[in-house]
C-alpha cells in the first residue's frame, strides 16, 4: 500500500463549538446518543429502526453477523416506498412538497408527496407491465429529472434492484454493469441539460446495445429535450406513452429486510467496477438516522438540499432514500452550477429558502476561485447547516464556505463515508460536535472506527488506515456476483476489521482527518476512478503500448488523472496523438475519466521485479505544471524520471 496522497495537513489549532442557539434548538445537543450506541449498539440501532422506520412486521432479530457478511433486523418485513411516501400521504401529509425541481434552463416543478406517490405507483405498474418481477434488476440511466426517483422508488415498491448509471459514463460503462448485473430494462432519457445545451443519453444507451448486453429487453425513453432521437421498434418505448394509461393501484409489498433493494457500480482497484450491493431494512434505518442527525432536519419547516448527482451514492441516500423517508422537502437541481451565471446556486439557495445545503469540497474550491461576490448577490440567512461530502476538505476551504455561505455562524458537517458504507459513518453532529476545518471529527453514534499501523495494530494518536470495527446497518452486504472479492477487498487486509482503503490521521484530541486513498484509486473532484481501469481504456488504444496512471494533486479537483503512456512501434509522438489518447479514455470510460495529461515516455520507471513505481510517477507529477492536454515527455521529464527511478531502484 502507498501512503496517503492528499493533503497531509498542518496542526490545525482553530476550533468551532456549536453556536449556542443551534444547539440549544438541535435534535441532538449533549452526548446521549453516543453514549447510548456505546453501551449496547444492537440496541441503539434496533430502537433507530422501529422509531424511524414503519415496518410490516417486526424484525427478531437485530443482527446476524457472521464476518464478514451481516443480516439486519432479520425476520422483519417493510416497504422502501411506503416508508418514503404512503405514510406520509396517511397521516396526512400528501399535499406536503417533497421536491421543489429546478431545470437548468429555469423550467420548475413542485411535486407533493401525493402527486410522487401516484407517479410512483404508475411507474410500477409500467415496469409490471413489461414483465419485471421482484428480484430482476433494470439499469437506470438519467439525468437529474423527476422520473429519475420516481423510477427508483418504483423499482423499489416491487421489489427489483435498480442499477443507476451515472449519466456521464459511456456506452462501454453501460454494457459493463448491465452484462454483470443482466439488467432487463434501462430507463432513460433521450438528453438532459448541461451546460445550456441537451447532453444525449439515449443515443449512448442504443450504442451499449448494439454492441452488448442482450439482458436488456426494454427501453423506456423520457422525453426530456425534444431531440428526437432514434426508437427501435419492439425495444423502445417512450415514458410518456407507456404511463398514460398506466394503472394508479399499487400496493405496496411487505419485503425481508434483506431484500436487494439496489446495485451501484463503483471504481476499486481492478479494472472491473464492483457492484454494491444494499439491501432494505439496514440501509434505510441508517439513511434516516444520519440524514436526520448530522443535518438537524425540522421537517415541518426545512427546505433541504443535497446538490449531488443521484447518479452517485450521496444522490441515493440523501437526495432519494433518506430525505423521502424523513418526509422532507428537498431541491432537486438538473443542471451545472455556472449555468446561466456563477450565482445559481445561490440564487436557488435564496429562492427556495435552503436551509441545508450539502456539496462537495471540490466545487467549494470552483466557488472560492469564482469570488465572494457571487454568494454576495443572495440572501443566505436561511441556511442552518451546510455539509460537505467525496473528498478530504481542505481547512482553507473549510473557512471559506464557513464565513461566505455560512455567515461564520452555522455549524459545517464534513461527513466521510463511501458506495460501500451506504450512510455518513463519520461526521460532527452540528448541535454536539465541536469542530476542527478540515476534520470529519468521530464516527457518528452506532458507528466504530479505528486506526491501524501496517501491523493491524492500533493507533491512538498519529498517522494509519481506517478500518470500521463493528458491522453498520447499512453496510455493503457484498459485491454482486462475486463474494471471495468481497471479502478479499474489504475483510482480508485487517483481521475482523473493515478494510476502507482510507487513510487518516488521529490528532491528540481524539479527532480524525481523513488523507485519502492509500489503494490505486484516486479522488477526482469527489468521483472514484480507478488507476487499472484507466489505464486499461489507455492501452486500448492502438497506438499504446504500455501506460501507467496516478493521481496527481490538483488545487481545484483534489486529484488530477495523469497517464503515462509508451507508444507503440512506428507510432510518433505528437500532441495530435496525446490528445487522440485522451479522448480515447473519455469515449470508453466517460468524460470523468479522462486523463487531464498525458505523458508520452520512452520508459516506465519499475522495480527490479516488474513494478511501475506510482510513486515516483505521482511525484514527477506533482512537480509539474500541468496543462489541461498532452504533454509529450520532454528531455527533462524524461531525465527526471530515469534519474529518480535510479535513485529509487532498491524501493
Ligand atoms: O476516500 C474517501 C472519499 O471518498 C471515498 C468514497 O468514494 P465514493 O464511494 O464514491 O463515495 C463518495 C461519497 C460518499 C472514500 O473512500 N471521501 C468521501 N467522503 C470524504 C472522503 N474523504 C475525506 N473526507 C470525506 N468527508
Amino acid at each position: 500500500m502507498s501512503e496517503p496522497t492528499i493533503g497531509v495537513f498542518e496542526v490545525e489549532d482553530r476550533s468551532f463549538p456549536p453556536p449556542p442557539a443551534f444547539a440549544g434548538a438541535a435534535l441532538a445537543n449533549d452526548r446521549a446518543l453516543y453514549d447510548e450506541a456505546e453501551i449496547d449498539y444492537e440496541a441503539f440501532w434496533a430502537r433507530q429502526a422501529r422509531e424511524l422506520l414503519t415496518w410490516h412486521k417486526d424484525f427478531d432479530t437485530t443482527l446476524e453477523w457472521e464476518l464478514p457478511f451481516a443480516k439486519w433486523f432479520v425476520g422483519g418485513q417493510l416497504n422502501v416506498t411506503e416508508n418514503c411516501l404512503d405514510r406520509h400521504v396517511e397521516a396526512g401529509r400528501g399535499d406536503k412538497v417533497a421536491y421543489h425541481w429546478e431545470g437548468e434552463p429555469g423550467d420548475r416543478v413542485t411535486i407533493t408527496y401525493a402527486e410522487l406517490l401516484t407517479e410512483v405507483k404508475k411507474f410500477a405498474n409500467v415496469l409490471k407491465d413489461q414483465g419485471l418481477e421482484k428480484g430482476d434488476r433494470v439499469a437506470i440511466y438519467m439525468p437529474m429529472i423527476l422520473e429519475l426517483p420516481i423510477a427508483m422508488l418504483a423499482c423499489a415498491r416491487i421489489g427489483v434492484a435498480h442499477s443507476v448509471i451515472f449519466g456521464g459514463f459511456s456506452a462501454d460503462a453501460i454494457v459493463d454493469r448491465c452484462v454483470d448485473a443482466e439488467a432487463r430494462l434501462i430507463v432513460t432519457a433521450d438528453a438532459g441539460y448541461r451546460r445550456g445545451a441537451a447532453a444525449a443519453l439515449k443515443p449512448t444507451v442504443d450504442e451499449a446495445l448494439a454492441s452488448g448486453a442482450p439482458s436488456v429487453e426494454r427501453v423506456i425513453v423520457v422525453n426530456r429535450c425534444d431531440t428526437a432521437p432514434a426508437m427501435v421498434e419492439g425495444r423502445d418505448l417512450w415514458w410518456h406513452d407507456v404511463m398514460a394509461n398506466a394503472s394508479e393501484d399499487c400496493p405496496a409489498e411487505p419485503m425481508d429486510s434483506e431484500q436487494l433493494l439496489y446495485l451501484l457500480y463503483t471504481s476499486g482497484t481492478t479494472a472491473k467496477p464492483k457492484g454494491i450491493m444494499h439491501t432494505t431494512g439496514g440501509y434505510l434505518a441508517q439513511v434516516a438516522f444520519t440524514h436526520k442527525y448530522t443535518f438537524d432536519i425540522k421537517p415541518e419547516t426545512d427546505v433541504y438540499w443535497c446538490a449531488a448527482d443521484i447518479g452517485w451514492v450521496t444522490g441515493h441516500s440523501y437526495i432519494v432514500y433518506g430525505p423521502l423517508t424523513n418526509g422532507m422537502t428537498s431541491v432537486m437541481y438538473e443542471g451545472t452550477p455556472d449555468t446561466p451565471g456563477k450565482d445559481r446556486l445561490w440564487d436557488i439557495v435564496e429562492r427556495y429558502g435552503v436551509t441545508q445545503l450539502y456539496t462537495a469540497p471540490t466545487a467549494i474550491r470552483m466557488f472560492m476561485k469564482w469570488g465572494a461576490q457571487e454568494p454576495a448577490k443572495h440572501d443566505l440567512s436561511t441556511l442552518r447547516v451546510l455539509g460537505t461530502v467525496g473528498e478530504p476538505i481542505n481547512p482553507e476551504a473549510w473557512m471559506w464556505y464557513h464565513e461566505h455561505i455560512g455567515g461564520s455562524s452555522r455549524p459545517i458537517v464534513d461527513t466521510w463515508w463511501q458506495t460501500e458504507t451506504g450512510g455518513h459513518m463519520i461526521s460532527p453532529l452540528p448541535g454536539v460536535t465541536t469542530t476542527k476545518p478540515g476534520s470529519a471529527c468521530h464516527p457518528i453514534p452506532g458507528v466504530f472506527a479505528e486506526l491501524v499501523d501496517d501491523a493491524g495494530n492500533k493507533v491512538e494518536v498519529g498517522g494509519g488506515y481506517l478500518t470500521i470495527t463493528r458491522p453498520w446497518p447499512s453496510m455493503l452486504r457484498g459485491i454482486w456476483g462475486d463474494p471471495e472479492r468481497y471479502r478479499d477487498t474489504y475483510w482480508s487486509t485487517y483481521e475482523g476489521k473493515y478494510f476502507a482503503g482510507d487513510g487518516a490521521k488521529l490528532d491528540s484530541d481524539g479527532y480524525l482527518w481523513l488523507l485519502g486513498r492509500v489503494d490505486d484509486v484516486m479522488n477526482v473532484s469527489g468521483h472514484r476512478i480507478s488507476t487499472t481501469e484507466v489505464e486499461s481504456a489507455l492501452v486500448d488504444h492502438p497506438a499504446v503500448a504500455e501506460a501507467a496512471v496516478v493521481g496527481a494533486t490538483d488545487e481545484l479537483t483534489g486529484q488530477a488523472i495523469v497517464g503515462y503512456v509508451i507508444l507503440r512501434g512506428t507510432h510518433e509522438a505528437s500532441d495530435a496523438l496525446g490528445n487522440e489518447i485522451r479522448e480515447h479514455v473519455g469515449l470508453k470510460l466517460g468524460k470523468i475519466a479522462r486523463p487531464k495529461t498525458v505523458i508520452i515516455v520512452p520508459d516506465l520507471p519499475k522495480t527490479r521485479s516488474g513494478k511501475i513505481m506510482r510513486r515516483l510517477l505521482r511525484d514527477v507529477a506533482d512537480g509539474r505544471v500541468l496543462g489541461d492536454t498532452t504533454t509529450l515527455a520532454d528531455p527533462g521529464v524524461v531525465a527526471e524520471i530515469a534519474n529518480r527511478a535510479a535513485e529509487n531502484d532498491d524501493d
